[in-house]
């Protein structure tokens, strides 16, 4: 069982510090999801999980299974079985999505025990069907002209396809029909197993609704200050994040004055 382990972690941005110590443990079996105000370091998480460059850790560490992930090269996070839906996932002209996907699967394979392509082209079109993809996706470039929940969409194909064993879901719902919604949430679901743990970013409650979390966590200021169950999402979409401020006693963020 994959153990995912965030302790006391510092990340800056330029030189300004955006994570202020954060600490999150999430296993195979858990879903986790982190919610708060915009711009208070979530996706921030994730690229520093994922070893985005721009990303600076100063201080504390993530491991998974006991190893160093800050040690790890981007595509040793992936192999390790680390996968990021991104918040704003990119397009790749001139690769259509079905090589994406081969490559990224036979990367994490290792050399030597790479999918056949047939069992590729089922284990696709299984996938697919399931998230009643239409078929020309798949051999079309890599997100590019793809509507925002097309894209959204397509991450929960990745996911499936690739199969990781901790996932970090950034805002996979926004941009969502409800139908869509429903469908992507199928997609989670069915990947849930002792094997398969996740952290969910998200800010409606609405979500949580179909892919019912075990852990809620608030994140403000760089640093998770609240954690519960699912009722604590509940409260949030209720009442905002006013209360926590107030029983914290967080002030809101001074701008900061050029010296
Ligand atoms: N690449 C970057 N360059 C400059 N500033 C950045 C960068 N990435 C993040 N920041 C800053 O760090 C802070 C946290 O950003 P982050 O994207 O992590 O917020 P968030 O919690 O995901 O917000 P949202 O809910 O709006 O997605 C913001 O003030 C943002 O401007
Ligand atoms: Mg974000």
């Amino acid at each position: 069982m994959a153990v995912l382990t965030i302790k006391d972690l510092h990340v800056s941005v330029e030189g300004k510090e955006i994570l202020k110590g954060v600490n999150l443990e999430v296993k195979g079996g858990e879903i986790h999801a982190i919610m708060g105000p915009n711009g208070t370091g979530k996706s921030t998480l994730s690229s520093a999980i994922m070893g985005h460059p721009k990303y600076e850790v100063t201080k504390g560490s993530i491991t998974l299974d006991g190893q160093d992930v800050l040690e790890m090269e981007v595509d040793e996070r992936a192999r390790a079985g680390l996968f990021l839906a991104m918040q704003y996932p990119s397009e790749i002209s001139g690769v259509t999505n079905a090589d994406f996907l081969r490559s990224a699967i036979n990367a994490r394979l290792g050399e030597g025990n790479e999918i056949s392509l047939m069992k590729f082209i089922r284990k696709l079109d299984e996938k697919m069907e399931f998230l009643e993809m239409n078929s020309d996706m798949a051999h079309r470039y890599l997100n590019e002209g793809f509507s925002g929940g097309e894209k959204k969409r397509n991450e929960i194909l990745q996911l499936m396809m690739l199969e990781p064993k901790i996932a970090i879901l950034d805002e996979i719902d926004s941009g969502l029909d409800i139908d869509a919604l429903k469908i992507v949430s199928k997609g989670v679901n069915e990947m849930r197993s002792s094997d398969f743990g996740c952290l969910i970013i998200t800010h409606y409650q609405r979500l949580l609704n179909y892919i019912t979390p075990d852990y809620v966590h608030v994140m403000m200021q760089g640093r998770i200050v609240k954690s519960g169950g699912p009722e604590l999402a509940q409260r949030l979409e209720a009442e905002g994040y006013d209360w926590i401020k107030k029983e914290l006693g967080i002030e809101d963020e001074m701008i900061e004055q050029e010296a």
